[in-house]
């Protein structure tokens, strides 16, 4: 069967380490495997709208930012297609009808809506098109019959509802749809990385994030300002591990090579959780450590970043190009789709002049 990857991120900012290490960097691997027959890597302006509706601003603003942190991590418009959600009239469409086939009830169990309900605070004023989004995100993944969605954990209930439609629409109308299988991060520190702050995920508005695009010394700063274990006040102290960024951070991003390059008095990561827990060994040391190795993993993506910075117009064309190519796929499924609801009646004159009576 031809494999096909869809996957996306809603503009709201610069993606940052914990977009990297949950999601990105596996989609670069994905592409790169030559798996994949189809890849799809989608800017979701019109999600982002639907709790940004009154900032449309800034969503805009972000288009660009992603598209500049795709291209930087790696991704390739020459095999995964990247593209910006709004222009596919199809989606909405296929969400429209979509919609039928859902819920109220169902969408207020789904857990990222709820938790994202009480962060935003609006309480018993729900924006309909937010409550909904779940639905418009099945469309995206349908509209290109993705069988794989790689994502962070937190999007396994979106997952979950769009096989939901995907079994009854094909169920009550025709099997014409894809049910999709989510793809996480096999590492389990990658699943949420914490901010930096400890807290536990990273996120914008916490101001907790490291930006893929942060200079060197940005993300040295950021690193020596993080939390770690609020007992382990002098070095001979004994230190822990758990709930300590700076080693959650390590175990997602230290290899032994590491070790060699820029810490030779260890041979692994776990003679240095040995010597911290026994106590002897300062903060400041392993947050150099950790910022060397998260330095290393950056850089070719903040020197991929300069050079796509220089031609904004290119990525211009590579988001137009990629919107085009898209549309064509999204059409022809909604085209298969209203043909199995039976709704072409100007391709099919009986569908609507046999008439019963
Ligand atoms: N909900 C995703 C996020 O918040 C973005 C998204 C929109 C998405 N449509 C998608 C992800 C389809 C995977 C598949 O980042």
């Amino acid at each position: 069967m031809e494999k096909t990857i869809l996957t996306g991120d809603r503009p709201t900012g610069r993606l940052h380490l914990g977009h990297y290490v949950g999601s990105l960097k596996r989609r670069v691997e994905l592409q790169n495997s030559g798996n994949y027959k189809n890849i799809y890597i989608m800017i979701a302006d019109a999600q982002a709208l639907t709790d940004n509706f009154d900032n449309p601003e800034k969503v805009r603003q972000n288009i660009m930012e992603v598209a500049l942190d795709y291209l930087s991590v790696g991704l390739d418009p020459k095999i995964s297609t990247i593209f910006i959600q709004s222009q596919i009239v199809e989606l909405t469409e296929l969400t429209f009808y979509y919609l039928n086939l859902v819920t109220l009830a169902r969408l207020q169990l789904n857990p990222t809506v709820k938790s994202e309900i009480q962060m935003r605070d609006f309480k018993s004023s729900i924006p309909v098109g937010f409550l909904c989004y779940p639905i418009s995100q099945a469309a995206d993944i349908t509209a290109f019959k993705a069988d794989t969605v790689p994502v962070g954990e937190d999007q396994l209930p979106m997952i979950e509802q769009t096989r939901e439609i995907v079994r009854k629409f094909n169920h009550i109308y025709d099997e014409v749809l894809i049910e999709p299988k989510a793809l996480l991060p096999d590492n389990q520190v990658c699943m949420r990385l914490p901010g930096i702050d400890g807290k536990a995920k990273m996120s914008k508005s916490l101001g907790n994030c490291i930006y893929l695009s942060d200079s060197a010394e940005e993300v040295q700063k950021k690193i020596m300002s993080m939390y770690t274990d609020p007992l382990h006040l002098k070095v001979t102290d004994p230190g822990h591990i758990e709930g300590n960024t700076v080693f959650t951070y390590l175990d997602a991003f230290c290899k032994p090579e590491h070790f060699e390059k820029y810490w030779n008095e260890y041979k692994s990561l776990d003679e240095v959780k040995e010597h911290y827990q026994r106590g002897g060994l300062g903060d400041v040391k392993v947050k150099r450590f950790l910022a060397s190795i998260v330095n290393e993993e950056l850089e070719p993506i903040r020197a991929r970043r300069k050079e796509y910075e220089k031609d904004i117009e290119s990525v211009y064309d590579i988001l137009k190009d990629g919107t085009e190519r898209a549309k064509e796929v999204a059409a022809k499924t909604l085209c298969e789709v209203k043909n199995a609801m039976k709704l072409n009646y100007f391709d099919n004159k009986e569908l609507i002049t046999e008439r019963m009576v």
